[in-house]
């Protein structure tokens, strides 16, 4: 080990790990592509883009030359009362680039931290039209938003790690996505007993991701839609995970052709390269906080929001997008994830293999060793972190076809043993 391993280590505390059993993490010397490098020499093939940031892999020449003009320039100042250019020209990139009129982003630096202001701007919309009593929301089975309270309380209350602190969160309404007939009846149900109180519908579009790689089709989420319309309820649809090309369109509302009231991101956002959120409101939600009354400002400010290198980066990710073809890129992704993890299908102990876009999805009955397991794939080569009964596939999104391949040929060799 380094000795900057050393030194640190012990003054570490690391994320969902129990901090007595769990084996020292991997020192990493850089990054490049798809390749991790370890500084005892070894190199992993990267198959989850640093939970799902690195869309351009890792150090794309663009992003990085961005991000070194800003630091020259100011790496950060202030957003209330100042104004900064990489931030404007994100803010009118993003309202171009975003379905219907989503116009209005606020930034902040995390994506649980822009849940928490859609949570908050949805809210305050009720507030600013002088109605107080709608401050519950509707969430769904599977759902993942993020760790911080707001968020916990919209994420599935039973699966991962958020049970801990039911007693801490507040209460919301939490059903099956509406994907049948008879969870449809659920849905209209619940809504119909309780929208007087609801301020909104959240959901991850497409995919419910951190909640087990959870796949369901665009009419479920047309259902949304057309359901908080008949109710006047605001349609959040949290893309920070599906956001940016990985599950096939730009974003996942597009392939469903629904354009939500307020639309989050984070993630892919600047390339996975520096830390920084959105939350997007239409033109309808941010009129309501319009008044000569200083109480119906949206009461929400993260002392870094707008950091100028981070929107430097997103710019250049934009860029990136505009002229490099990441769409036939995931669409070739998705066929090579299919083709590659087909052989899991017929071992024991595998429910379901799934792939949609850049998203490749190896279901098991269980997990026995999962630290066993993280470590297999090491030895095979290859950064895959499974969680729960998931092994899944989120490469970078310009991934080489024989690193697809690699990937793939790793998982079912490590799972096969
Ligand atoms: C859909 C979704 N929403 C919110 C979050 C929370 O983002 P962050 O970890 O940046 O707070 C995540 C993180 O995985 C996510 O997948």
């Amino acid at each position: 080990m380094p000795a900057w391993f050393d030194e640190g280590w012990a003054h570490i505390w690391l994320p969902y790990t129990q901090m007595r059993t769990t084996p020292p993490s991997l020192p990493v010397a850089r990054t490049e592509g798809s390749r991790i490098f370890l500084d005892d020499g070894r190199v992993l093939l990267d198959g989850i883009a640093s939970w799902w940031t690195a869309c351009h892999g890792y150090n794309h020449p663009v992003i990085r030359a961005a991000v070194s003009r800003q630091l020259e320039l100011m790496p950060h100042v202030m957003f209330g009362g100042l104004a900064h250019e990489p931030a404007l020209k994100l803010a009118a990139r993003l309202a171009a680039l975003l379905p219907g009129d989503l116009d209005h982003v606020f930034f902040s630096d995390s994506g649980s931290v822009a849940v928490e202001v859609a949570l908050k701007m949805a809210t305050q919309y009720w507030i600013n039209q002088g109605e107080h009593g709608r401050t519950k929301f509707l969430a769904f089975k599977g759902g993942y938003h993020g760790d911080t309270t707001g968020a916990m309380s919209v994420s599935d209350p039973d699966e991962g790690m958020h049970k801990l602190f039911a007693g801490l969160l507040p209460q919301h309404h939490i059903v099956d996505l509406p994907r049948d007939e008879i969870t449809a009846r659920a849905f209209e149900q619940t809504l119909e007993r309780h929208s007087g109180e609801l301020a909104g519908i959240i959901v991850e579009p497409l995919v419910q991701g951190a909640g087990g790689m959870l796949f369901h089709d665009a009419e479920a989420l047309r259902r949304l839609r057309v359901a908080a319309d008949r109710c006047g309820l605001l349609l959040i649809c949290d893309e920070i995970f599906t956001g940016f090309a990985r599950t096939g369109t730009m974003f996942a509302c597009n392939a469903a052709g629904v354009a939500p009231d307020i639309m989050l991101l984070s993630k892919a956002l600047t390339g996975g390269t520096l830390p920084l959120a959105a939350t997007v409101a239409t033109g309808k939600v941010f009129a309501t906080f319009q008044s000569e009354d200083p109480a119906h400002a949206l009461m929400h400010g993260p002392t870094f929001m707008a950091n100028p290198l981070a929107c430097a980066a997103a710019n250049a990710s934009l860029d990136i997008f505009a002229a490099e073809p990441r769409l036939p890129q995931v669409k070739a992704i998705a066929g090579m994830l299919a083709e590659g993890l087909a052989p899991c299908r017929r071992m024991a102990g595998v429910k379901d293999v799934r792939v949609r876009g850049a998203i490749g999805v190896v279901e098991l009955e269980r997990i026995n060793d999962l630290v066993g397991l993280k470590s297999r794939f090491v030895e095979a080569g290859v950064w895959v972190r499974p969680f729960g009964n998931i092994v899944y596939l989120t490469p970078a999104l310009d991934i080489a076809a024989e690193d697809v391949e690699f990937l793939t040929g790793a998982v079912c060799r490590v799972l096969n043993a």
